[in-house]
């Protein structure tokens, strides 16, 4: 097995609108980021990934892209992303970015040729009447007519026109984008919706041939030295998330279960053992992932009586005690960062953010509350622009007014105040991937034969000799005997406290 970087890598998932703004007008952009490329190298991260970046009408955030080729004008330009890219490679940070060959724009070049004339529809789903009765998956119809009568299908918003992958045109235009960005220096790519591309009869989801894009897309990376392809696929099934996997396609994928996954110790068992299982057959590393740009924070999250994550049920304003989130969510990070594989950081967990559950209506931009009439608050609460410093909004994000408001009770949370506390997210999460370098990442796990998840405790002991134990029970537990290395609260003499994660080394198996 080849011990390549990105098998045990921690990237850092950034979310560009909302990361930090260069230019004072509310919105993140490459400036920002470029200047704060520093923070990131000091925080011990190996990899970044952006979310897109391209020219969109931002109808989702980016994900319907109008041109593939290029960068949004609020972003930057072409020339700037290329500078990033190699700041970021002198500074050993490799750059992931984000490409979406489910759907593309109506404002796309494609889709505007597309409506003027009607020999050129066969790069996306025309027809006289909608073909099916599939919903949105943001709510609604997933058809929509165009005036002359004809109707598209769109998976996502109707801004998201869905691309046609029985057209031969349509593989070559992707496997162009890919060698464009290759070309450019980036070290991998994350494949958005990946397992929904192929469209048929039965449905949309997982759809056999699907594989053979990968397949080639695999072929066209591996031109390259190094670089890799990652998937979403949300499927519950295991077998058929694997084959995403298999050697000559992908090289990983997220890991959702692990993400929606309760706070809870046999179930985090059940799942840690499901993910090796699955990974181990086909060589490939798994991944760790607690939060990302579509999901719930995790110390809202994790502050509830019911501690899941479901896209359907979001929770929303249900009660969530911040503080026990908040503890918890530092033990869920080191347990995170010690198991084997790569590793996800989404902006603003590193700072313990909450989610931001009062936005008022009318600032929310996501179409997942529009399309599901106001039922669903949508994913604008993980988004909110980060707070850099200062004693109030826009908290040094930028010298305009954020796009997303920031509460006002950030003000503990900037990178500023926290940069000082030593007891803090932000340097648990520093001192975490510095040692997680050292000692963690890609590998196997053996668990401890003295802890039980009956018992409330998961233990396990890795390559290295680290032993990561974690307390999900309500008492506090013995620690085993050996040297402490790090722990996410305080403990008390030798007990390990509920909610809490120690790392040690010398323990005995
Ligand atoms: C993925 C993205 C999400 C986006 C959707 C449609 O799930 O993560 O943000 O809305 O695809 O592109």
């Amino acid at each position: 097995m080849s011990h390549t970087w990105w098998r045990g890598a921690a990237i850092y998932q950034v979310y560009l609108r909302s990361f930090a703004d260069g230019n004072g007008d509310g919105v993140g952009d490459l400036a920002g980021l470029r200047a704060r490329l520093t923070y990131l190298k000091d925080l011990g991260i190996d990899a970044i990934w952006l979310t897109p970046w391209y020219p969109s009408p931002m109808a989702d955030g980016g994900y319907d892209v109008a041109d593939y080729r290029d960068i949004e004008p609020v972003f930057g330009t072409l020339e700037e992303a290329e500078k990033f890219i190699s700041e970021a490679h002198e500074l050993g940070i490799k750059i992931i970015i984000d490409v979406v060959p489910n759907h593309s724009s109506t404002e796309s070049a494609w889709f505007k040729e597309a409506l003027t004339d009607r020999a050129a529809r066969d790069r996306f789903w025309f027809s006289d009447e909608p073909l099916n009765d599939w919903q949105s998956i943001f709510g609604g119809s997933a058809w929509t007519q165009v005036p002359d009568g004809q109707w598209y299908l769109h998976l996502f918003a109707p801004e998201q026109p869905d691309l046609n992958w029985n057209n031969p045109e349509v593989h070559q235009e992707f496997e162009d984008v890919l060698r464009f960005w290759l070309e450019r220096g980036v070290d991998g790519v994350r494949i958005d919706s990946a397992a929904l591309l192929i469209k048929s009869d039965t449905g949309y989801e997982d759809l056999d041939e699907v594989h053979d894009v990968y397949r080639r897309w695999r072929e066209v990376t591996d031109e390259y030295d190094e670089r890799i392809l990652i998937g979403e696929v949300w499927l519950p099934d295991q077998e058929r998330f694997a084959r995403y996997l298999r050697p000559d396609e992908l090289h990983t994928a997220f890991n959702f279960d692990f993400l929606s996954c309760p706070w809870d110790p046999a179930e985090l068992r059940r799942v840690i053992d499901l993910t090796l299982a699955t990974h181990t057959p086909v060589g490939a590393p798994p991944t760790w992932v607690l939060s990302n740009h579509d999901v719930t924070r995790p110390v809202t999250r994790y502050g509830r009586a019911d501690t899941t994550f479901a896209h359907g049920g979001r929770l929303h304003g249900t009660p969530s005690d911040l503080e026990l989130g908040y503890q918890r969510a530092r033990a869920a990070a080191l347990l995170a960062m010690a198991l084997p594989g790569s590793l996800y950081v989404y902006q603003g967990e590193e700072l313990g953010l909450p989610e931001v559950e009062d936005l008022a209506d009318e600032l929310r931009q996501d179409p997942m509350y529009a399309r599901s009439g106001g039922t669903n608050p949508g994913r604008d609460g993980c988004r909110v622009p980060l707070p850099w410093s200062g004693e109030e909004p826009p908290f040094g994000f930028g010298a305009g007014t954020p796009w997303l408001p920031q509460p006002d009770s950030w003000r503990k949370l900037t990178v500023e105040a926290q940069r000082t506390d030593l007891g803090s997210m932000l340097n648990l999460y520093r001192t975490a991937l510095g040692l997680r370098r050292e000692l963690l990442g890609d590998g196997t796990l053996t668990w401890a034969q003295w802890a039980q998840p009956g018992d409330g405790v998961l233990a396990f002991t890795r390559d290295s000799g680290l032993t990561c134990v974690t307390n999900l029970g309500p008492e506090p537990v013995p620690l085993p005997a050996g040297e402490v290395l790090l722990a996410s609260g305080p403990l008390e003499g030798g007990l390990l406290p509920s909610d809490t994660t120690v790392w040690l080394t010398g323990v005995e198996a």
